[in-house]
């Protein structure tokens, strides 16, 4: 069966305090919208649209970096939750099979249970409703069931006492044929207490029309809806954890799993092992038996296997690490690439470059790629050596073999094999560093006499 997926985000997430839309905060670097769409793609979604009103503009253009990009459709005014899904529509026209209802803010419904409700429309339910037991129950809606089937949602604020005591609650996560579920939402009134269009509604209307309705249900963890810092933050630790007990399970070794934060997108190979208070950002990937050392901080890089980086190791997107390098405290990489075995150990800096296999960097040495207004390449080749505190002034090259001398400040090519030695000429007096140091010594003592 075709299935489509309708991601409500238009929320104000007032309660959030923020100047951004409450769905473009992130959880492991990813945005929240962004999360609900992945738990999606389990589904094969043909079409995906983003239902969004409060910041349309912010959120549709972080909507168009996700590949595939949803649909976009503007609720205008937000009149509820099924006026919102009714906004999907002209998205959906020509569109046939299931649509499926889930929100920007709940990033964590798993893509096990929208295959359990995909199940539960297979064996002919017309509407299929995502309920959960709610330790505290709250606000929610009530899902009034009679057996299996579902009869009706009553809305909290809307709910007689005996319906509040029911502990089954509605997640919002819809699954409906979309021709059926637009027919329904068409007979959607807002007579109610907060005098809104209630997505929740449909299901009495189904059952009205003789149409079946059934409920799945899921844990509770997985409905977790992100509306305050709080839980954003409560949304940001349960990531984490899911990301510690994943890099575990496929064989990472983390001497203190909860201080290492992940991002949606980390890949970190087997034998890996990461220190104490690693942070990685999105787009990290890390080879098979590297070590990522304590207090380093990684985004968009990819690291070679057997490589060791920091502690205290910066990598910048762009930064690309060959196989066995070295890179040591105090050094930052951008938009450059080190071939394999080459080492920067100690306070360096490596922007928008190239460092050949095995070459070796001095402690101190600056690629100095920028003017002020444009940025500059360095090239160094394969067995270089350039010597401590080098200041290479781009754009420049050096070639296979080159060395410098430390301290140099480097702005012209050096050819493969030669060496680059630009700093001042030493003098040296002899006798004159004990005369100088014999004369401040008598200064001080004649001071303090006086
Ligand atoms: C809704 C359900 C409730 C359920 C709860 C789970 C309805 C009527 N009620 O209540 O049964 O227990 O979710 O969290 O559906 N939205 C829009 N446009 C709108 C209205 C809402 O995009 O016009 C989006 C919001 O951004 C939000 C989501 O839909 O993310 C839920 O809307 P909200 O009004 O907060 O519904 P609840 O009161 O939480």
């Amino acid at each position: 069966m075709a299935s489509a997926l309708i991601v409500l985000a238009a929320g104000l997430g007032t309660r959030m305090k923020s100047d951004l839309p409450k769905v473009l905060h992130e959880v492991g670097g990813l945005p929240l919208f962004a999360h609900a769409i992945a738990s999606g793609t389990a589904l094969e979604p043909e079409r995906t649209v983003l239902v969004v009103g409060h910041g349309a503009e912010a959120v549709g253009k972080a909507a168009e970096g996700l590949d595939p990009a949803p649909a976009l459709a503007v609720q205008g005014e937000r009149l509820g939750t099924a006026h919102a899904v009714a906004q999907a529509r002209a998205a959906l026209e020509g569109f046939e099979g299931d649509a499926f209802v889930l929100y920007g803010d709940t990033p964590f419904i798993s893509p096990e249970t929208l295959e359990r409700m995909a199940e539960a429309r297979a064996a002919g339910h017309a509407v299929v409703v995502l309920g959960f037991k709610a330790a505290d129950p709250g606000r929610y809606g009530r899902l009034v069931m009679s057996g299996d089937s579902l009869e009706r949602i009553v809305e909290f604020k809307d709910a007689l006492p005996e319906e509040r005591a029911i502990t089954l609650c509605n997640s919002g996560v819809v699954a409906a044929d979309a021709t059926t579920l637009f027919d329904l939402i068409d007979a959607v009134g807002n007579d109610n207490a907060a005098g809104e269009y209630y997505l929740t509604d449909i299901v009495a209307i189904a059952r009205s029309r003789g149409l079946s309705a059934t409920a799945v249900t899921c844990d509770e963890a997985e409905t977790l809806g992100v509306d305050t810092r709080e839980r954003l933050a409560e949304a940001e630790a349960i990531f984490q954890a899911r990301a510690r007990a994943e890099a575990l399970d496929i064989g990472v070794t983390m001497q203190a799993p909860e201080t290492v934060f992940f991002a949606h997108d980390t890949v970190i190979g087997r034998d890996v092992v990461i220190e104490p208070n690693v942070v990685f950002g999105p787009g990290v990937t890390v080879e098979s038996g590297a070590r990522i050392r304590a207090f380093s901080h990684l985004e968009g890089c990819h690291v070679g296997a057997r490589a060791v980086i920091g502690p205290y190791a910066r990598l910048r997107p762009g930064a690309e690490l060959g196989n066995d390098t070295r890179v040591g405290n105090f050094v930052e990489i951008k938009n450059a690439i080190l071939g394999d075995g080459a080492k920067a150990n100690h306070l360096t800096y490596i922007g928008d470059a190239e460092v050949g296999a095995r070459t070796n960097i001095g402690a101190g040495t600056v690629t100095c790629n920028y003017d002020g207004v444009f940025k500059y390449r360095t090239v160094i080749g394969e067995d270089a050596f350039i010597g401590s505190d080098t200041m290479l002034v781009a754009p420049v090259t050096l070639g296979d073999r080159a060395m410098t001398a430390s301290g140099s400040v480097i702005t012209k090519d050096i050819p493969a094999g030669g060496l680059g030695l630009g700093r001042a000429v030493q003098e040296t007096k002899e006798g004159l560093g004990a005369r100088i140091m014999d004369k401040l010594r008598a200064r001080k003592a004649a001071k303090s006499k006086g």
